[in-house]
């Protein structure tokens, strides 16, 4: 049996993902067994990630920080995802497709959380779904692995605490907070999660925690020597306004390009240059000449 990412039919499945991690501790083969994941909103960025060979696709709830505005992850609800969801399902055929629950979706009841994960799968068309927190989460993790719902992990820094934790911080920086943070991600595997993300901490810390668990870990500022690698696809084309932290590394400026192009429209337009002769539809010679004669009837 092929042990590569892009077997069989291309598609990328959890098994895929896991099977990842053995080829990652084998040295030989450890950089092309890096899992790569972006986050998508919509179908045509999902279509051109997956077209690109990314392994796993994440619409993440940070959406609501990249595309919707707000100033958090908080607001974004379960049928924001849901909307998101089904215009990336509609664009990816390769890439493993997984989605956040958003704040709030979980943090009820666990049948309630479940039945929420759940919509996530049937309605949305994901095959994983992302759960923030570590210890806390562990019999939700369960309960859903359970309910035939593979689940992806996150540790560290999530989002969706940023009032407990009181900003965007580093996390695991000291003794006892390095130990917690490995408390959780043990905790998440024990749960049954297939992965996890490690997010914003000391990359000697993400190699101990990476070095312990069999699962995959995928990193976002927890350095290079996570199993896999996770960024929020406006930060990597240059689409974010603002501060952007130091782990992220811009591939291309499109904020700046979608600029240009705008000017030069307005410019155009206002100008008489757009559209030109060639740019425009033309009807037959005898429809092009003035109207003469007739009526125009007037209904009523
Ligand atoms: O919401 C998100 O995009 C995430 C990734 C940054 C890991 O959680």
């Amino acid at each position: 049996m092929s042990m590569l990412p892009h077997a069989g039919n291309g598609k990328v499945s959890v098994p895929d993902i896991l099977s990842r991690k053995a080829l990652s501790s084998a040295a030989s083969s450890e950089s092309k067994s890096k899992i790569t994941c972006l986050t998508a909103y919509d179908y045509p960025t999902a279509r051109l990630l997956d077209e690109a060979g990314v392994d796993v696709i994440l619409v993440g709830d940070s959406v609501g920080m990249a595309v919707l505005g707000y100033d958090s992850t908080l607001p974004v609800t379960l049928d924001d995802m849901l909307h998101h969801l089904r215009a990336v399902r509609r664009g990816t055929r390769h890439a493993l497709l997984v989605v956040d629950m958003p704040y709030g979706s979980f943090h009820v009841s666990i049948e309630d959380s479940v039945r929420n994960a759940m919509r996530l799968v049937k309605e949305g068309g994901a095959e994983a779904v992302k759960v923030e927190g570590g210890e806390r989460r562990l019999e939700l993790i369960h309960r859903l692995v359970e309910a035939e719902i593979p689940v992806m992990g996150h540790v560290g820094l999530t989002p969706q605490s940023v009032n407990a934790m009181g900003g965007f911080h580093v996390q695991g920086k000291s003794m006892d907070a390095a130990r917690q943070v490995e408390r959780d991600a043990r905790a998440v595997e024990a749960a049954g999660a297939f992965a996890v993300v490690l997010e914003s901490m000391p990359r000697e810390l993400a190699a101990q925690i990476t070095a312990q668990l069999r699962i995959p870990t995928i990193g976002i500022g927890a350095g290079p020597d996570c199993d896999g690698q996770v960024l929020v696809f406006h930060d990597l084309v240059g689409l974010t306004e603002g501060y952007t932290p130091k782990f992220v590394r811009r591939y291309a400026d499109l904020a700046n390009e979608i600029m240009r192009a705008a000017r030069d429209y307005c410019e155009d337009v206002r100008g008489g240059k757009f559209p030109a002769d060639g740019e425009s539809y033309h009807s037959t010679a005898e429809l092009g000449r003035p109207v003469t004669g007739g009526s125009v009837k007037v209904p009523g």
